[in-house]
């Protein structure tokens, strides 16, 4: 993480929050889903969107949790525009119906936040047989997201605003297996480790990459500017219900929390400056720290991993 004081090109920096990124932003007549708007940085994130007049589609699968967030944000705003609606990122089948759903309800959508995540989790199959994170952090996002591009791209088209998918990865993307995903072992519990969060969030960053190289092409045939963008992001670390499932790291984390951590309306920062930001304009492909452009790991810049690990999304999902 950089310097809490280090503002970069972006004129932000670690210590700028969600709000103050925002700040003079207009986002009324836009739509955002956020998933896992129940908890952590979601929460801040469709708090700060709602707060920009963004009519924001809470994506949870607590919905109970959704509406209580949604109750806090309406007593903060009143006029805030939010909707809680159900979805499970693990599995496929609740993900067609978020989407088939969200579809036929008509609604645009200006911005994806592909923001939930599990972390570091006990071995553990998703009901579509796939280890967790994966399914989760992942195979969730990369489904819905194919599955909700059209609707992104019409409401561009409609409205003549780009569309920005977002995807909330982690600088822990760098810790992870040798060879960044396995795809022939990805369910091999004798060597599953805490790498797979890694994995998973690795697979965050190739995702919105090659998501971007594909809608470059249809751009470039269209020879028009971008209708949608994707880019990936580092939030930071903050103090949230992430690490509940690995004691031992959810203390390491209190302890270093002292010195690296963020608050949660600094940890929403970056999402919001990609998801909302004028000065991206047009921007795609990029990773994010502090709210601005960073390097990320040469596993996370590999072409050829992307386009193999979208293969393999696309087989595991059967999307098209
Ligand atoms: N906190 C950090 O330091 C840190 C650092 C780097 C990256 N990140 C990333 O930031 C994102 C947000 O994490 P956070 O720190 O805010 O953690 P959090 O407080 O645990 O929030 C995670 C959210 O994801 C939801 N979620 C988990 N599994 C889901 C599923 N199967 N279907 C739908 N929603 C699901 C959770 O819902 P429930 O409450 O119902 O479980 C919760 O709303 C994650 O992608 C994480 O990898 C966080």
């Amino acid at each position: 993480m950089g310097s809490l004081s280090n503002k970069q090109q972006s004129g932000f920096s670690a210590s700028s929050t969600a709000e103050e990124v925002t700040e003079g932003i207009d986002g009324t007549g836009l739509t955002a889903i956020v998933t896992g708007a129940s908890s952590g940085i979601g929460v801040e994130t469709a708090r700060v969107l709602a707060l920009r007049g963004v009519h924001v589609v809470m994506a949870v699968r607590n919905t109970d949790a959704g509406a209580n967030v949604k109750e806090v944000i309406l007593k903060e705003i009143p006029n805030a525009k939010i909707d809680v609606r159900e979805i499970d990122l693990s599995s496929f089948t609740s993900v067609r119906k978020f989407a088939a759903d969200y579809r036929s309800s008509g609604l645009p959508l200006n911005i994806l936040i592909n923001n939930a995540g599990v972390g570091v989790t006990p071995f553990k199959l998703s009901q579509d047989s796939i280890e967790l994170q994966f399914a989760t952090n992942h195979l969730g996002h990369f489904l819905l997201t194919n599955l909700l591009l059209k609707t992104m791209k019409s409401t561009s088209r409609e409205s003549n605003t780009e569309g920005r998918i977002v995807n909330v990865s982690s600088l822990s993307h760098q810790y992870g297996y040798h060879e960044g995903i396995r795809f022939d072992k990805l369910n091999d519990e004798p060597t599953y480790s805490r790498h797979s969060y890694a994995q998973s969030k690795l697979a965050n960053i190739l995702h919105a990459n090659e998501l971007t190289r594909r809608l470059m092409v249809l751009s470039f045939l269209r020879k028009k500017g971008a209708e949608v963008t994707a880019n990936s992001l580092h939030p930071g670390t903050i103090l949230t219900n992430l690490l509940r499932y690995d004691g031992f790291l959810k203390c390491i984390l209190k302890v270093l929390s002292i010195f690296i951590s963020k608050t949660v309306q600094q940890g929403a920062a970056t999402t919001c400056f990609v998801a909302l930001h004028p000065q991206l304009k047009g921007v795609g492909g990029e990773y994010f720290v502090d709210c601005n452009i960073a390097k990320p790991s040469s596993q996370a810049k590999d072409a050829d991993l992307a386009t193999r690990l979208w293969d393999f999304g696309l087989s595991l999902t059967n999307a098209k």
